[in-house]
């Protein structure tokens, strides 16, 4: 079988795991595809940065003329941001290639689109990775749940800020050696305001609401706070109270099915409650769900390996699909419901 080439838009944290888990699990990978997968090109910004583990014969910064070779069966998009990543996939599309990302923010926005552009041209669009890094949620609301009406999704969904206000109620870390450390460990976006005014979340939430409710909800219909305002006394009095405090995304379906919400803001957790001991970078989710009843998904949900392991999975399913000369699930929003506004659920 010939082996399928895979290029690389982006070698940051996330893109470097993933080329260096591509190169180590070469074997596994093509066992489990049922053909090699080549790393055929990388396109960064800065070409004269010392990429371990990569061929700098690969490297190049001219990510356009990549994804416009036409012999690319999948583009791995992990640049971030909205443009060049959103016109990069819709010429990957063009140009014969399905496309895995890890980009809440473009994913959020303009979802709908590419999906639309993917269907045109008959490729994928995966992106596992865009939400709670390694934990598989996506697919288990896309496919598993597919045939059960979820009522609600909620949980931590970024590592950051999880991170940091772990920091701040368990050590006293002050929020600006706290934010700079996550960002140290490379958890935090590019600019770790999508993270602390919870836009990062609020997209997260933008695509869960979607899939879990199959329909149609954009990032500004997210009401959001961030948490710059959580302060070390806010620690301290719900310390007193038995609680502590959560960066929330809450995903809601109103009770006579007539629309959906979602929002993103701090919280107080009971100690009490499984959302308090999520610690450090790990995110957690509830689904709940009118047959299966209450789901928990709990992981690691920010770093590059982490990631890398979500798009990994996508990349594999995505072979997958392109030897068997098919497609995976695409856009589930079969209904437009109503987005309420705040507290109308
Ligand atoms: P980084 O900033 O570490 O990496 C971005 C990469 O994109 C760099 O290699 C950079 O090149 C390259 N790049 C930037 N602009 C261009 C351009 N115009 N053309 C070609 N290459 C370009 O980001 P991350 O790896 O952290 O994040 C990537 C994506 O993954 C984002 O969408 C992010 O939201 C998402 N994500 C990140 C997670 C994380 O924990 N970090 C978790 C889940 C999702 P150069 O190296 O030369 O600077
Ligand atoms: N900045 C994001 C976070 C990366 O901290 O959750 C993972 O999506």
């Amino acid at each position: 079988t010939r082996p399928l080439k895979v290029a690389l838009l982006g070698c940051g944290v996330v893109g470097s795991e993933v080329a260096r888990i591509m190169t180590t699990h070469a074997d596994d990978l093509t066992a489990r595809i049922g053909a090699p997968v080549e790393l055929a090109g990388v396109a960064v910004r800065r070409p004269s940065k010392v990429r371990e583990g990569i061929d700098p014969e690969l490297i190049t910064t001219d990510a356009t003329a990549l994804v416009k070779r036409g012999d690319i069966d999948v583009i791995v998009e992990v640049i971030g941001g909205i443009e060049p990543a959103r016109t990069l996939i819709t010429t990957a599309f063009e140009h014969g290639a399905s496309v895995v990302s890890a980009n809440k923010a473009l994913i959020a926005q303009d979802g709908a689109a590419l999906h639309q552009a993917a269907v045109e041209h008959g490729r994928d669009l995966y992106y596992e990775a865009a939400v709670a890094g390694a934990i598989p949620l996506i697919r288990p609301l896309r496919e598993s749940l597919a045939g059960d009406k979820v009522n609600r999704v909620l949980g931590i969904v970024n590592g950051t800020t999880n991170f940091i206000l772990d920091a701040m109620d368990t050590t006293g870390a002050g929020y600006q050696e706290a934010l700079d450390e996550a960002t140290a460990l490379g958890y935090a976006e590019a600019d770790p305001t999508a993270d602390v005014e919870g836009f990062d979340a609020a997209a997260k939430a933008a695509i869960l609401a979607g899939i879990a409710f199959h329909t149609r909800v954009r990032l500004d219909d997210v009401y959001r706070e961030g948490m710059t305002e959580v302060t070390a006394a806010d620690f301290a009095s719900a310390k007193r109270m038995g609680c502590t405090i959560k960066l929330l995304a809450i995903c809601e379906r109103a009770a006579d099915g007539g629309s959906v919400t979602a929002r993103v803001h701090p919280a107080m957790i009971p100690l009490s409650h499984p959302l308090a001991s999520v610690r450090g970078a790990y995110n957690a989710v509830f689904v709940e769900a009118e047959a299966a009843g209450q789901l928990m998904f709990y992981g690691p949900g920010a770093g590059g390996s982490p990631t890398a392991s979500a798009v990994l999975g996508d990349l594999v399913a995505v072979c997958r699909n392109k030897l068997a000369e098919t497609t995976g699930p695409g856009d589930s929003a079969y209904t437009q419901l109503p987005v309420g506004a705040m507290g109308e659920v």
